[in-house]
Order: structure tokens, then C-alpha cells, then sequence
């Protein structure tokens, strides 16, 4: 099956119109594309709940700060839509940045309405180093919301705080739809996938594995009835590797997102490191 390619946000609108006509159930995967196996996992979720797909690509540069990778951000729309007819989506969603927000480029909340989710969401974890982050990523999804009115959108618990924010923005903002937590899909080795994986080099990518590793070992202590996070955050630091830069080790707990000091049922441990100059982020819900 071929997926139609659109790139104008009427056009998507109307598709969708005559199948909510039809009553249809719509699923939506918001992607900045480079698909990979994680995101096939997401569209083939979308397939099983969903009478109709629709997969969304979009660099967003409101997401990415001045410094960050936005004009290095692997563009591969011609694989990205091969993979969608594979797995049989119905519609790639692909605008430009001056369709999604007109003439401005590199906005700013002096241009544009933006959704700002609560701050001792964003101000942690990986909001601490990627400031605006979350609110780029909350403003968009929600314009791909209002673009596609799905009634299921699928993430990934890669984006763990991602994640947690979004969920808290359709219930805080009482958006008609649901939100499908999809797990980590990860290499045999165990690196998860990531569309960033392809910056690593071999050695980077050797490093890199060490913090699944860590998280692993974090598993293996709690099985054995250790609880209390220092012990845990220790045991990790022994697994990664001394290449590896540390940016943070944190656990939270996943219905609310406040630490924790002693890790219990459901509780998100999360990693941002960097592998050479390529920031990974992963984790484990327990
Ligand atoms: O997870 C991503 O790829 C992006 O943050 C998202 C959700 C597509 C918004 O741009």
C-alpha cells in the first residue's frame, strides 16, 4: 500500500474529514522522521488500533535550542515514506516549517502562541540542559493534534518526560483523544534506537552501550531488594563507561514525576549521557 504524501495542512484535514464521516478511527505517529525500527513499532501499534494512520514528519525547530542539531537533523523523507508503505500507514504528514508557522522561522513566544507545560515538568531532566524544549515539543504536538484529530496518538517511552508531558497536556487541556505508551525498542546489543544513533562512531557506539548496561545493573540490584536510589545511582556509575559524560541519573516516580529516593513499582529511571559529542537519553520503568 502507498501513503499518500502531503505536505499542506488542508489537505491533510480534509482525508481526515471524510473519514471521521465515515466513522473511522484515526491514529497518529508525530515523528521529525529518520524513521527506525522504534517508530515501525509505533505505526504497526497505530495499525492494530486504528482503521486509518497517519504519520506526521517534521523537523520542529521550535524544539531544538540555538546550539543544538537542528540543521544537522538526518532528513531521509524517501526512506521514511518507503517504511510507511511497508507497515501500510494511509498518510504522510510532511509541511514545511513555513507551513506549520508561516513566514517565521526560529520562533519565539514573542511571535507565536506557544503551550507551556507545568514548569517543575520542564525544568528537570532533559528540560534543564535543552531550555524551551518542552515547550517546542508541547506547541507542536498539539498543532499536529488539531491538525489530525486523532483518537489514539502513539509515543515511545524513549522520551520518557516527553511522554509524561504530553499525557498531562491532554488531560490538563481536555483533548478528545488517547495516548499510547509504546515500549523502547532496542538493538540485539541493547543501545536503544534513536534516530541521533547514527551520529555515533564505532567506538562511540561501543561506549554508548554502557548505559543500557547501567540501567540493567540498576534492574538487577532492585531484584535483589535494593531500593534506596544513591546504592542504585552508584551501582550505574560503576557500568558506564569513563568516555561516557554523565548528564544526569534520575528517578522518578512515573505518576506523579517527583524523585524518589527509594525506587518502588513504577518508578522511571532515566539517563542522558553523551557519547562523543551525541547526546543519548534512555530508561527503565520498574
Ligand atoms: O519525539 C519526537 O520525535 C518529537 O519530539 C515529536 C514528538 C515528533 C515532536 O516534534
Amino acid at each position: 500500500m502507498t501513503a499518500i504524501l502531503l505536505n499542506n495542512i488542508k489537505e491533510v484535514r480534509e482525508n481526515i474529514k471524510n473519514w471521521k464521516k465515515e466513522g473511522l478511527k484515526i491514529g497518529l505517529i508525530p515523528t521529525m522522521g529518520a524513521l527506525h525500527a522504534g517508530h515501525a513499532s509505533l505505526i504497526k501499534k497505530a495499525k492494530e488500533m486504528c482503521d486509518k494512520v497517519v504519520v506526521s514528519v517534521f523537523v520542529n525547530p521550535i524544539q531544538f535550542g540555538p546550539n543544538e542539531d537542528f540543521d544537522k537533523y538526518p532528513r531521509t523523507l524517501d526512506t521514511d515514506r518507503n517504511l510507511c508503505d511497508e507497515i501500510g500507514a494511509d498518510i504522510v504528514f510532511a509541511p514545511s516549517p513555513k507551513e506549520m508557522y508561516g513566514e517565521n522561522t526560529r520562533l519565539s513566544n514573542n511571535e507565536l502562541t506557544f503551550v507551556c507545560p507545568p514548569y517543575n515538568l520542564v525544568d528537570c531532566l532533559c528540560g534543564k540542559s535543552r531550555l524551551g524544549h518542552f515547550d517546542g515539543v508541547a506547541t507542536v504536538v498539539m498543532k499536529l493534534f488539531n491538525i489530525t484529530t486523532p483518537d489514539y496518538a502513539f509515543f515511545g517511552q524513549k522520551d520518557a518526560q516527553q511522554l509524561f508531558i504530553l499525557k498531562k497536556m491532554v488531560k490538563d487541556l481536555n483533548l478528545d483523544l488517547e495516548i499510547v505508551h509504546c515500549p523502547i525498542v532496542r538493538e540485539e546489543d541493547g543501545l536503544a534506537l534513536s534516530s541521533r544513533n547514527t551520529y555515533l562512531t564505532q567506538q562511540e557506539r561501543t561506549n554508548a552501550l554502557t548505559i543500557s548496561k547501567a540501567l540493567k545493573e540498576v534492574s538487577k540490584y532492585y531484584e535483589k531488594g535494593i531500593t534506596n536510589t544513591q546504592v542504585l545511582f552508584d551501582a550505574a556509575i560503576s557500568v558506564l563507561d569513563k568516555n561516557i559524560e554523565l548528564e544526569y541519573i534520575e528517578f522518578r516516580d512515573f505518576e506523579t514525576f517527583e524523585k524518589v529516593s527509594e525506587v518502588k513499582n513504577n518508578t522511571l529511571i532515566a539517563i542522558a549521557a553523551k557519547s562523543g559529542k551525541t547526546r543519548l537519553i534512555d530508561n527503565i520503568i520498574i
